[in-house]
């Protein structure tokens, strides 16, 4: 770890240094061709906050600006407003909170249905919008296809918008797949509804990926790097084949003091009130 001076700074905490240390080591030792990454999107690639500004998230770049409607925006806010704090509330077990997740997210999906955007919208709330990337992103994007490295970005946020976040403010590479809830257009280009199974943020273990055969194409790759922001996401590379060496990192952005012990069982590193991607960036360009 001595080697790798971020993991050393006074936002970074690890419970078991022992274990990353061991875990970075194997990771180095077998080299690029063995390492996937599954990451999360709001808030663990995108910011949240921006020079201290809160930053929007991909549900929230629909809220800014002037496409859609009032009543719009006060529903969707007011359904945040009482389904947020269930999400987050630690006292709650996951198995109590799924059934409100699903319910949260059935009206909020209903809710935007009713407003028929088109692709041209989306593009322009992106543009807008105060949505961004982390400092240091577009070196990990553009390093991670240029070493041939999957890159499973997994939310359950909505995929047209986390499309054009990246295709804006970075680069959408071939080696990356975005795994969401996507829109589904009309033959006038108008939104009708949502294509797929629903993403919630506690079914991401179950989510469509593991229909599909992502992970068993990638089994020879058993090291897997995971970033997340919430304990959802500690599931999102549940489907993963073979896996030997997994890092789980976490983006702790708020209520850090109620729930940073929680954290520091759950990720191996933990990564406090941080506007970049330097720690993983880090231990990246050592086993690049
Ligand atoms: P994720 O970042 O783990 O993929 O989760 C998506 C976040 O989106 C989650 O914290 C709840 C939030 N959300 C909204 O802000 N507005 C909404 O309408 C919905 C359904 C979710």
């Amino acid at each position: 770890m001595n080697d790798i001076p971020e993991l050393s700074l006074q936002n970074v905490r690890i419970a078991n240094p022992e274990h990353v240390t061991e875990v970075i080591q194997n990771m180095i030792r077998d080299g690029q061709n063995k390492l996937q990454v599954v990451a999360d999107f709001d808030r663990t690639l995108s910011k949240y906050t921006h020079r201290g500004q809160i930053c929007s998230t991909c549900h929230n770049v629909l809220e800014e600006g002037h496409v859609l409607p009032e009543f719009y925006k006060d529903e969707a806010r007011a359904l945040r407003d009482h389904y947020f704090p269930i999400e987050m509330n630690p006292k709650l077990t996951i198995e109590e909170k799924i059934p409100v997740m699903v319910e949260w997210w059935t009206k909020a999906h209903d809710l935007l249905s009713k407003c028929h955007i088109t692709k041209d919208d989306v593009r322009i709330m992106v543009e807008n919008s105060t949505a961004r990337l982390r400092d240091g992103c577009t070196w990990f994007f553009d390093q991670l296809q240029a070493t041939d490295i999957p890159l499973l970005i997994f939310s359950a946020g909505i995929g047209d918008v986390i499309i054009e976040v990246i295709k804006h403010q970075a680069t959408l590479h071939d080696n990356m797949k975005v795994v969401s809830n996507y829109l589904e257009y009309d033959d006038q280009g108008k939104m009708t509804g949502f294509q797929d199974e629903m993403i919630h943020v506690y079914n991401k273990n179950e989510g469509a990926i593991h229909d599909s055969d992502y992970f068993q194409k990638l089994e020879h790759r058993n090291n897997v790097i995971l970033m997340g922001d919430s304990l959802g996401d500690l599931h999102m590379a549940d489907g993963a084949v073979g896996v030997q060496n997994k890092l789980k990192i976490g983006f702790l952005n708020v209520k850090v003091e109620e729930s940073l012990e929680l954290y520091m069982k759950k990720y191996d590193i933990v990564i406090l009130e941080d506007e970049t991607l330097n720690v993983v960036n880090a231990i990246l360009r050592k086993v690049l």
